[in-house]
């Protein structure tokens, strides 16, 4: 039987207006799993909510078997920084350093060797000189990826990774994530605005205007 990674049961949030409520959404290993909806429904609201970062009004998180908003600060630094692998759309590089120092200091933090192969795949083995500045957005987007995966995460969550490539590249770049979660048993939730990048995934949903998460198509 596969494991849970993430159950979500019942989650409602609002900010200036609700966003959506009574939520559930269970998650096992090497499941992929991409969130559609309009602009401003909540999609990245709602990936804070699952990993970490926001508590939500109601409802409960248990993320790797623990209940999340119920630990501490330190729990959940050390959940984040061994356990998760996060993609959001500003991506957290340092601008002044080499590509490579960035990779470098996430496999210190994480005590993982740098992946040389993955590099090669994202081709993204000949800017490792460069200044993260000096790259396009497309090029950082996927160094941000490589820096992730070098940390092996068992849970990855993504924000529009693919936003900034053009269509050739964001096919690559899920391929990249879809093997890593089958080789190494993890799972992604994956925000997307691109229908097709949603169907490389194996289950999508939609956030709706009835404030709910459905099945999509
Ligand atoms: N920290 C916050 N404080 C107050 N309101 C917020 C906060 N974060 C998000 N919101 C509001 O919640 C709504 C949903 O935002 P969210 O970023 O989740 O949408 P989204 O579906 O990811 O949109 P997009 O597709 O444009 O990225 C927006 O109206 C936004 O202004
Ligand atoms: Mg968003």
């Amino acid at each position: 039987m596969n494991k849970i990674l993430l159950q979500a049961e019942n989650i409602s949030h609002s900010f200036d207006y609700p966003l959506f409520s009574n939520i559930n959404l269970k998650i096992e290993e090497s499941d992929s799993i991409a969130i559609l909806g309009r602009s401003g429904s909540g999609k990245s609201t709602l990936l804070h909510i699952f990993s970490s970062f926001i508590e939500p009004n109601i409802g409960k998180v248990e993320l790797l078997n623990r209940d999340l908003y119920s630990l501490s600060k330190e729990e959940i630094e050390d959940i984040r920084r061994n356990r998760l692998g996060i993609i959001f759309q500003a991506h957290y590089l340092f601008k002044g350093m080499k590509a490579i120092e960035n990779l470098e200091i996430a496999s210190l933090l994480s005590n993982e060797e740098i992946d040389n192969s993955l590099l090669k795949r994202l081709e993204i083995e000949e800017l490792m000189e460069q200044k993260i500045g000096e790259l396009s957005g497309g090029q950082q987007q996927r160094v941000s990826i490589a820096r992730v995966l070098s940390k092996k995460p068992t849970l990855i969550f993504a924000d529009e990774p693919t936003g900034n490539l053009d269509k050739e590249t964001a096919k690559l770049v899920m391929s990249v994530l879809l093997e890593y979660i089958e080789e190494h048993k993890s799972a992604m939730i994956l925000v997307t605005h691109d229908e097709e990048m949603a169907k490389l995934c194996n289950r999508s949903y939609k956030l709706e205007h009835n404030l709910s998460l459905n099945p999509f198509p």
